[in-house]
């Protein structure tokens, strides 16, 4: 059961009015007495059903969903996903770290993206053996057929190309327009796989793209995916058969609307893009991350202070940025709800964090029903680009993050400690 403020593309619910704010069957007052707060609480049940929604989507052609574990690189969210047959999006040696800790066996499914790669990075990649290398330019493919001609590596390699697409979102993750710094021109594809062709360390494996994050209409993910299969087949013509097409990530969630429909918005983009893959028979793979994970989380926080400064209210928790930055960064908006609610008049207030800096906030302006110091509150969608991108400003230990499966919760990252924070330092 759901009640209105917590609607139902969130696990998060309030099973009664009088009780406290629930992921699935665990109540998060007990999870925050025993963890403490701030703490990243997530549900493994939606996470899996939104992996569900991608796989059921595309259950008519050979696909594979790769995580983007970017997103939220949590080991524990690596290994639920991957043992259900996920394969990962990388970017870098460190998750391709995370892969061989928690899924060696998925090593094989696993494809690197990122616009700079280091040679440790492309030679672990190598030698581990991955999918694919989503490259994104002409030097790039030239250091990878160095490296893979050293390790005596063939190196699957899939251009990254720009699809010049324009997809509405924040302009800081808007990738697939010319003026990017991602991929290469398509217009120049075809010549740089000719120019290859004859490599024997190199195989042209496939065609990537990602047009950006947090879109919300399917359409502009048809527009690059035709412009993908359109290369593809420029390129069969030409004597280069490919075995993938990678659409990319970016389809995104509604933040503001908890009664958003996540199959419907699954469905219309496995519409868009398989129709626009026409007759290709090869392997889809697809790059999702925030609709895979942003829905299940929520970060918990205890409230600090109330203040009133002026006209204003502000409720300064011990939760700051740090912990989530997005608002700050971008602007974004989070649901934030209070794990038990009380009775009375709502009140306008500033939901802040306690980091001496004015973009340390939550929430501007925020009608929230009476809430008191002690209070506890959650911050809703917060599962992706929240912990991933946490940090230690102010010498603040990280949270520690909570995965409920079904009525058990166990923690799968320890709060940090500020002896951890002063670990690596020499003075
Ligand atoms: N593939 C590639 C190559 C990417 O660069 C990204 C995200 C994804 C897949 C996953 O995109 P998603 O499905 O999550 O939209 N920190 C920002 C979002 C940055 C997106 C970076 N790239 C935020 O909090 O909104």
């Amino acid at each position: 059961m759901t009640t209105s403020s917590t609607p139902s593309s969130r696990p998060f619910h309030h099973p009664q009015p009088a009780t406290a704010l629930h992921c699935g069957k665990v109540s998060l007052e007990t999870l925050a007495q025993r963890h403490g707060t701030p703490l990243y609480v997530y549900s493994a049940d939606q996470i899996v059903a939104r992996l569900r929604l991608f796989q059921q989507a595309f259950a008519g052609r050979e696909a594979l969903v790769c995580y983007s574990i970017k997103v939220n690189s949590a080991l524990a969210i690596l290994k639920l996903l991957t043992e259900r047959g996920a394969g990962v999006d990388i970017v870098s040696g460190g998750e391709l770290a995370r892969v061989l800790a928690a899924a060696p066996e998925a090593v094989g499914r696993v494809v690197f993206s990122g616009v700079g790669k280091t040679v440790a990075e492309i030679d672990l990649a190598l030698t581990a053996g991955i999918l694919q290398f989503n490259v994104e330019s002409a030097a790039e493919l030239e250091l990878l057929a160095a490296r893979a001609a050293k390790l005596k590596k063939k190196a699957r390699f899939a251009l990254r190309v720009n699809p010049d697409v324009f997809a509405e979102t924040h302009p800081y993750i808007s990738t697939g327009m010319s003026e990017h710094k991602f991929g290469v021109d398509i217009r120049k594809a075809l010549a740089i796989y000719k120019s290859v062709a004859g490599n024997r360390w190199l195989e042209a494996h496939g065609v990537s793209v990602h047009i950006g994050s947090q879109i919300l209409s399917a359409e502009p993910f048809g527009a690059a995916t035709e412009r993908l299969t359109k290369l593809e087949r420029q390129l069969k013509r030409a004597g280069i058969a490919l075995k993938t097409i990678d659409a990319g990530g970016g389809l995104g969630i509604d933040y503001r609307d908890g009664s958003f429909d996540a199959a419907e918005a699954v469905r219309e983009y496995a519409a868009a893009v398989e129709g626009a893959l026409g007759e290709f028979e090869g392997r889809l793979l697809i790059e999702p991350g925030r609709f895979l994970v942003a829905q299940a989380g929520a970060l918990v926080a205890r409230v600090l202070q109330v203040k009133r400064n002026g006209k204003k209210t502000f409720v300064i928790t011990d939760a700051a940025m740090n912990d989530l930055i997005r608002p700050a960064l971008y602007q974004a908006w989070h649901e934030i709800v209070p794990v038990r609610v009380r009775a009375g008049k709502p009140r306008v207030v500033d939901v802040v964090g306690p980091i001496c800096e004015s973009g340390d906030f939550f929430a501007h302006d925020r009608k929230l029903p009476p809430i008191e110091p002690g209070d506890l509150i959650a911050i809703l969608d917060a599962g992706a680009y929240g912990m991933a991108q946490s940090s230690n400003y102010n010498s603040r230990p990280r949270a520690a993050e909570v995965l409920v499966e079904g009525a058990k919760a166990r923690l799968i990252r320890r709060r940090e400690t500020v002896a951890d924070l002063l670990a690596p330092e020499i003075c």
